[in-house]
């Protein structure tokens, strides 16, 4: 079973070409005509970045996929830039992630509320001004204009009712005005283009954002020229951030029986393809799959088959993380996890192989995403006409799962390099922005206030 995942799973460099240039293929149809392509390609209305001058009080709420984070930042222009920043973080209840819109909405700006009472301190909002807020809303959303957006559908596990279909910042007013909060949201962004404002801020040859956490996404600064479906409406920097979303990219991706049926499985068969191969909500669940398979056709861990192993979504990408940083001798933390997690006993040699697969699953995600970012490039350096891989160009990125693996990190970058070849590669500069969103969004919300 195993030798044969492997194969399944193999990435040499001829996938990895094809991803990258099928990648590029499908941005192409995606900017062409909205339903192009299985790219949304979602125009996010930010045409310009902030440029250091800002200055103010502006807040920042970010609903990602795990998390939602509340984050309030004290802007001084040129010379001080972020004078002060304070943030709250609390998961989202599993709960909410199944119940109704009001509910949902209701919990943001009840989270929000009692986070702007303990404003104090270096914040200081002039008189006669409402408090702004840039929206990190890391889902597909139609954008309609800055700070309005209607959500096409939810991802990442996420079924609330009666949100799809909406402009999500008409429902986030409706629940501040029920929490009697008088705040106004000046710009609505995804989660990568908050992460790609937030790191251009510092950096401005920041060209392309990509999260790989619970979901995945990437968006890059795109030439309106080069986008058929805005119909010859030109921004005056001539330039747009485009969000590619890419997990719903599906071409000839290396897939196995394990991710059809997890698919088949989930609440969105069909959909999401990509974001099912690579980011950090899956890849767990899929090597839980393999070894379960393994357990069943090859008593892997005996003639007992445990309920725990059965259970969808118990063993989580942070437990195949942590089995794969155990450097001891008899692998005692891949046991203990086994033991922990999934109910099973094994000896030295299971334990190797258990690592093995999970080193499989995560290899090639790592070298997908790598292969995505290149597609991206690729992109931008053929139809743009933006000198890509003759200057330096950094690659921002944010999310649990780059953050925290550093062996999908490795396999991403080591993609990379194999297919833009040592020289080119040296130029890409892939870098961690931590937490750059909430920033980001809170910049955005500042370079587009209503003041
Ligand atoms: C955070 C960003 O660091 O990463 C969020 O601030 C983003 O905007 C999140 O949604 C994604 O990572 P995860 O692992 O929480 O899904
Ligand atoms: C999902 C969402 C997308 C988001 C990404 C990363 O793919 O659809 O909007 O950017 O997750 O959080």
């Amino acid at each position: 079973i195993l030798t044969h995942l492997q194969k399944q799973c193999a990435t040499p460099l001829p996938v990895l070409r094809h991803v990258a240039d099928a990648m590029a293929a499908d941005m192409r149809a995606g900017l062409a005509v909205d339903g192009g392509s299985d790219l949304k390609m979602i125009l996010s209305y930010v045409d310009t970045f902030p440029t250091g001058n800002e200055k103010g009080l502006f807040y920042a709420l970010d609903l990602g996929g795990t998390n939602f984070r509340v984050l309030r930042v004290q802007l001084g222009g040129k010379d001080e830039r972020v004078i002060a920043t304070e943030f709250e973080q609390v998961t989202i209840p599993q709960e909410l992630m199944f119940g109704t819109s009001e509910e949902l909405f209701d919990f943001i700006a009840c989270g929000l509320a009692n986070f702007a009472k303990k404003e104090g301190g270096k914040f200081h909002l002039p008189s006669g001004r409402k408090r702004e807020i840039g929206f990190t809303f890391s889902f597909p959303v139609k954008q309609t204009s800055i700070d309005s957006g209607i959500l096409m559908k939810w991802t990442k596990g996420f079924a609330v009712s009666g949100t799809a279909g909406r402009d999500v910042v008409a429902c986030l007013n409706e629940a501040m005005e029920r929490q009697g909060l008088d705040m106004q949201v000046s710009a609505l962004v995804n989660d990568t283009v908050g992460t790609l404002a937030g790191a251009r801020y510092w950096d401005d040859d920041v060209m392309v954002a990509v999260i790989l956490g619970t979901g995945t996404n990437a968006c890059y600064v795109e030439r309106t020229d080069v986008i058929p479906k805005l119909q010859g409406q030109m921004s005056s920097s001539g330039r747009t951030i485009i969000s590619t979303e890419w997990g719903a990219f599906s071409n000839g991706l290396p897939l196995t029986e394990f991710d059809r049926d997890m698919d088949a499985a989930s609440i969105n068969p069909g959909e999401q393809i990509f974001e099912k191969t690579i980011s950090g909500m899956y890849l767990g669940e899929i090597v839980r799959r393999v070894l379960l398979k393994m357990a069943e056709a090859g008593a892997l861990f005996g003639e007992y088959v445990s309920e725990k192993l059965s259970t969808p979504f118990i063993l989580r990408t942070p437990d195949i993380c942590a089995m794969q940083q155990d450097n001891s001798d008899h692998l005692d933390a891949v046991g203990a996890i086994l033991y922990d997690v999934a109910g099973v006993k094994s000896d030295l040699s299971v334990r190797k192989m258990v690592v093995e697969v999970c080193d499989t699953i995560v290899k090639r995600g790592g070298r997908l995403a790598g292969a995505g970012i290149v597609g991206i490039l690729q992109k931008m350096e053929e139809d743009s006409k933006d000198l890509i891989f003759g200057k330096r160009t950094v690659v921002a990125m944010d999310g649990g799962l780059y953050e925290n693996y550093p062996q999908y990190r490795r396999y991403l970058k080591e993609a990379v390099t194999e297919l833009l070849g040592l020289e080119m590669s040296k130029n890409v500069v892939i870098e961690h922005s931590k937490d750059g969103s909430g920033i980001g969004a809170a910049l955005l919300a500042a370079s587009n206030s209503k003041y």
